[in-house]
């Protein structure tokens, strides 16, 4: 084809581009892309689509799991402060409700790691995610040699060659448009720096996801999958309190902001979260907590421990009581693509038929061009 008729087809009157005309046979095979594409992913977690339901303390339990995990995707049980046996429950508890695979996610700061590692390896779980801290190599070889593959967080590029050198079998990138504990930089930085560097091992992508077509993208850069929180706390089945759900239908993404420190002496870690009475308050607390240290009232090490204390159940007190004005309201940028309560399912599916349009609008524009 000439350029000029090139040109015809893919702008619009004002010479803009316009996305391309697709048809049944660009859909069908954009669907052998995306499939494709997210092979690796999908064949790391033994599921029909690369799609990770981030874990997330007090959401992710075993109804939202396993809605995810039956609906293709991959559930993670959040562990968060779980005892050992709490943990052996839940697994249990989810097992009875899909036979499809899910993983669990602890956090390496928990003081029953090993415990609760030992746990996943007696129920034969498949896939242990080790979040928080940079997990140790000894956690992870015990973990592999128990049968269980090892998913860890790479915030930079030399975590992530390390990870894979410790025998971490997958590493998730995720960005600070995340929600809960972030790190500083944003997805779209860190699939650039890392994407291209790490081959060895399937690299999933989160933070800030909320539709499909971001999803092919980051498949096109070379992401194995991806993981979604924000989307999966209105599914149906996630048993958040419906307060908490209505803060999410009714948030734009800017009113998912970090947590701010206000005196470099006091270290806050960020967390991002839907603004409320409770983050206004945490401002006021910290400068009354400094002013007091000033003042010779207080020493540093127990101000310090006063503002990590301030949001002490603060997650439960949004998610499980519906307290979303003084509990912490974690959410990520995405928050503002959610709209509606709906079941897991439908929320996979959307995702995966935006990414097959998406695909299917680049081989129609790449058709036309030739
Ligand atoms: C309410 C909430 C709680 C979370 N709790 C955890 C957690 O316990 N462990 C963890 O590794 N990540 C946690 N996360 C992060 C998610 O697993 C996931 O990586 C993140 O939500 C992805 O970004 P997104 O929110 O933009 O989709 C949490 C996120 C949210 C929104």
């Amino acid at each position: 084809m000439r350029p000029d008729r090139a040109l015809d087809r893919n702008q619009d009157r004002g010479g803009h581009p316009r996305a391309s005309k697709y048809d049944a046979g660009h859909l069908e095979q954009a669907a052998a892309l995306l499939d494709r594409l997210s092979a690796r992913g999908r064949a790391l977690l033994g599921t029909r689509t690369a799609i990770m339901g981030g874990a997330m303390t007090w959401v992710s339990e075993r109804n939202l799991v396993a809605a995810i995990s039956n609906a293709g995707g991959f559930g993670v049980i959040a562990t968060g402060s779980m005892s050992p046996d709490q943990l052996a429950a839940e697994i249990a508890a989810t097992s009875a409700l899909t036979n499809q695979p899910f993983g669990v996610n602890i956090i390496t700061l928990h003081p029953r790691l090993r415990d609760l590692c030992d746990v996943c390896i007696a129920a034969k779980v498949g896939h242990v995610v080790l979040a928080g801290n940079l997990p140790k190599s000894v956690d992870i070889v015990h973990l592999k040699d128990g049968g269980v593959q090892v998913l860890g967080f790479a915030p930079t590029l030399g975590i992530a060659q390390r990870l894979v050198r410790t025998g971490a079998d997958a590493i998730v990138i995720e960005g600070a448009e995340a929600g809960g504990h972030i790190g500083p930089v944003s997805l779209n930085v860190l699939a650039q720096e890392i994407l291209p560097n790490i081959r060895d091992v399937p690299v999933f992508v989160a933070g800030g996801l909320g539709r499909g077509e971001a999803i092919a993208s980051y498949l096109e850069m070379g992401a194995a999958g991806c993981q979604l929180g924000t989307r999966f706390v209105c599914a149906s089945e996630s048993i958040a309190h419906p307060a908490f759900k209505q803060a999410f239908v009714r948030a734009a993404a800017r009113d998912a902001v970090p947590s701010v420190q206000i005196d470099p002496r006091f270290p806050v870690i960020p967390v991002r979260a839907l603004a409320n009475e409770g983050t206004r308050r945490f401002m006021e607390f910290q400068r009354t907590v400094v002013d007091r240290f000033n003042a010779g009232q207080v020493d540093q090490a127990s101000a310090q421990l006063e503002i990590e204390h301030f949001w002490a159940g603060a997650l439960r007190r949004a998610v499980v009581d519906g307290d979303v004005e003084n509990g912490s309201v974690m959410a990520g940028q995405s928050v503002g693509m959610v709209r509606v309560v709906q079941p897991a399912a439908e929320i996979i599916q959307d995702l995966t038929t935006q990414a097959i349009v998406a695909l299917a609008e680049r081989l129609a524009s790449r058709d036309a061009a030739v």
